[in-house]
């Protein structure tokens, strides 16, 4: 049976840093959500496509993040991975409604 998407509050825009990420637990789902301007909010799965890396912890440049293992590149607005790299991270529909972060999971 197909799972019916629904959407998540995740707090407060305020309790999102800009340029940092930050993990949001939704049951067994780890979500990297990053701030990367004041109201421009991106979800992807907190796992690297290469060895599970937890990207909340890598470094932000511009629209990307580095994973902190082995420093692959990944397009946090869309999850795909920079070549000569390969891969893509699942991403999820990030919006705020009433200053409140609701991720569709
Ligand atoms: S686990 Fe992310 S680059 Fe290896």
């Amino acid at each position: 049976m197909e799972k019916t998407a629904r959407k998540v509050d995740a707090g407060p825009v305020e309790d999102f840093t800009v340029k940092i990420g930050k993990e949001v637990l939704i049951g067994d789902l780890k979500l990297a959500v990053f701030r990367l301007a004041e109201d421009e909010f991106h979800t992807i799965k907190n796992e690297c496509p290469h060895k599970k890396g937890p990207l909340t912890e890598g470094m932000i440049s511009g629209e990307h993040v580095f994973c902190p293992l082995h420093n692959w590149k990944i397009d946090i607005t869309d999850g795909q991975v920079e070549e000569p790299d390969e891969g893509c991270v699942q991403t999820f529909k990030t919006e705020i409604i009433d200053n409140n972060v609701y991720i569709t999971v």
